[in-house]
């Protein structure tokens, strides 16, 4: 295979999803971060670099692209992981594939979508138009849904028992769509039953408005006595992924990009009360926590999301934990009054005053964390000076001098035995303290400080072969700084696995994932430490001057040492006149440094 064929293939798909797909990976910064697959570990220290499309674990120091990921995880060749990746990719398919399955490839599906609409249809009718829906109607009515809202979200009754829609659905749908769609149990008496039954059904659709599962709420007082949960969703399904979805994004996409900004929410009545107030663009996971999927799903239509979960400690946890899953966005919160979630703000108020609250008393990411990590015992100095040190770093990220200045001012009013200069102080620390560890600081004004696992990848690599890392990342970016060194005909690199790539570099002009995988595993490592340096496109004037001066300094005082070690051993030994010679040669070379 030609080498620009093997550079289609990995171009065509997102190492994010193909490791995705066998290691749970969550988004930290910029990076992703799981458990690596190839050494037992309990903290996760394997990171899932998606700018640079490679991984690399600080456990086991191993790392590579995605050709390499599935040759180790799935223990196959070099030209299998090519083979493996495009046919995820469909490109070594095109050919063998009839046109009989590209057609039935382009609606997979369709009878489960196909069933879920008659099934929503099915549960509306039953809350519309019969005398058990008028009862469940009453319930929504007493909870201040109207008629035309109970449309706008096609809200339905599932009957209470039996399996009505399954006979209903029997005439129109194939056995395998029925048992496929979730929509139904078999019994131990191997009769078919509705899985929900007596509740008040929530269509859930997906982004394109397709209806793809259900969730059922129970609404009679004696269900609530018999202690059954109190939401029910269907199962998961080949068009269901509870982790994916978001409750009523398909009728809020229209008012997101209207208004460039969603509003997360955490139930369904909630995104239903916000509606009642006037704003369209609410959404809900589905009864789980954020995932990193919710995420990357929503910020495909928005970058600047609003927080309003629940009032209760549980909403306030949960909203400090989406905190760290919501890094790349920018991020209000709303604070429900009272312990209350948005639907019960609504029926002790007004609409009108649910939406004041949400548009207009909007905290920051900063001013929430304040308040949630605020410790009870203000009083005791040591709380107090966790509590700094806990926000230090994040204030030290935010972008804006001005909000930061209010915040250390904010702190400083909490603080007894805090004025504003000592606060200050702690957060001009944490900027030094991070930016010496080689962090970077956050690019959006709101997002917070990284998290104590988004380790930097460089960060235990030796001076000089940080220095080294940056000469053969611009030779990489850079054929004309490449050229600059292959005529160099003295230079060679001192850290060995960078000397073999330049090497290759100066031979081929690049390095190729075939190159690459005839390396040795060290040669690799150091291949992906290079791209992992993330300098600016255009060179400095003295970039590489200085970068190349502090290489020279550093390799003298590695040779100090060796001479130092020499001077130790000889004096051991008691051998003099080479203690003494190897002094004189330290003492030569300390002057030159100066
Ligand atoms: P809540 O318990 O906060 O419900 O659960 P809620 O929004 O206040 O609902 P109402 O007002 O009592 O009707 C929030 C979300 O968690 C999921 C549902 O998605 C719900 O919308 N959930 C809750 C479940 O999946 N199962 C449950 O038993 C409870
Ligand atoms: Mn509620």
């Amino acid at each position: 295979m030609e080498k620009e064929k093997i550079s289609e293939i990995k171009d065509s798909v997102n190492i994010v999803d193909v490791i995705g797909e066998s290691v749970a990976l969550t988004k930290a910064g910029r990076n992703f971060l799981g458990l690596c697959p190839f050494h037992g570990e309990k903290t996760p220290s394997f990171n899932v670099v998606e700018d640079k499309q490679f991984y690399h674990c600080f456990g086991c120091g191993r790392s590579g692209d995605v050709f390499k990921f599935i040759e180790d995880y799935r223990g196959v060749t070099f030209m299998d992981a090519v083979r493996i990746v495009a046919e995820r990719s469909g490109l070594a398919l095109e050919i063998e594939e009839g046109p009989s399955q590209q057609a039935r490839r382009s609606h997979p599906h369709q009878g489960l979508y196909d069933i879920h609409q008659e099934a929503a249809k099915f549960y509306h009718a039953i809350l519309m138009t019969t005398t058990m829906g008028e009862e469940a109607r009453s319930y929504l009515h007493q909870r201040g849904l109207t008629d035309e809202v109970i449309q706008h979200f096609h809200l339905g009754l599932a009957p209470r028992e039996g399996n009505y829609l399954y006979q209903s659905m029997q005439q129109k749908f194939s056995e395998q769509t029925m048992m496929d769609s979730g929509l139904f149990n078999l019994a131990e008496d191997n009769l078919v039953y509705d899985a929900f039954q007596d509740r008040i059904v929530f269509p859930l659709t997906n982004d394109q408005g397709q209806v793809i599962a259900f969730s059922g709420r129970i609404w009679r007082q004696n269900q609530q006595e018999q202690k059954l949960a109190k939401y029910k969703n269907s199962r998961s399904t080949a068009i269901f992924n509870k982790s994916y979805e978001l409750y009523h994004l398909d009728k809020a996409k229209a008012s997101i990009k209207k208004n460039h900004e969603v509003y997360l929410m955490e139930g369904f009545m909630d995104v239903i009360a916000a509606y009642r107030a006037g704003i369209e663009n609410a959404v809900a996971s589905m009864g789980t926590a954020l995932t990193r999927e919710h995420v990357s799903h929503l910020s495909k239509y928005s970058k600047r999301l609003i927080l309003s979960y629940d009032g209760d400690r549980a909403g306030q946890a949960a909203t400090a934990k989406a905190l760290e899953e919501l890094q790349d966005l920018s991020i209000e919160i709303v604070q429900i009054p009272n312990q209350m979630d948005p639907d019960e703000f609504i029926a002790k108020n007004s609409a009108e005053d649910l939406q004041n609250l949400l548009t207009k008393t909007r905290i920051s990411n900063v001013e929430f964390l304040i308040g949630y990590l605020k410790p009870e015992n203000i009083e005791n100095l040591q709380a107090q000076i966790e509590f700094v040190e806990s926000l230090a770093p994040i204030i030290a990220g935010v972008q804006s001098i001005t909000a930061q200045n209010s915040y250390i001012y904010m702190l400083a009013e909490l603080l007894p035995d805090f004025d504003y200069q000592q606060v200050e102080q702690a957060v001009n620390n944490s900027r030094l303290s991070s930016r010496q560890a080689g962090e970077t600081t956050y690019s959006s004004s709101l997002a917070p400080a990284p998290l104590p696992h988004d380790l930097p990848l460089a960060k235990h690599l030796s001076r000089l072969h940080k220095a080294e890392n940056h000469l053969l990342s611009r030779m990489i970016s850079h054929p004309m700084i490449l050229n600059d060194y292959r005529l160099r005909e003295d230079f060679t690199f001192d850290t060995a696995e960078l000397q073999v790539l330049f090497e290759i570099l100066k031979e081929n002009g690049e390095v190729t994932p075939q190159d690459l995988s005839q390396q040795s595993e060290a040669v690799q490592q150091a291949w992906y430490l290079v791209l992992e340096e993330d300098l600016p496109e255009e060179v400095a004037t003295e970039e590489l001057a200085e970068v190349e001066a502090t290489r020279d300094k550093e390799l003298l005082r590695k040779d100090n040492q060796l001479i130092s070690k020499n001077v130790r051993e000889a004096s051991h030994k008691g051998d003099h006149d080479a203690a003494i010679q190897e002094i004189e040669r330290l003492i030569a070379q300390k002057r030159r440094m100066e």
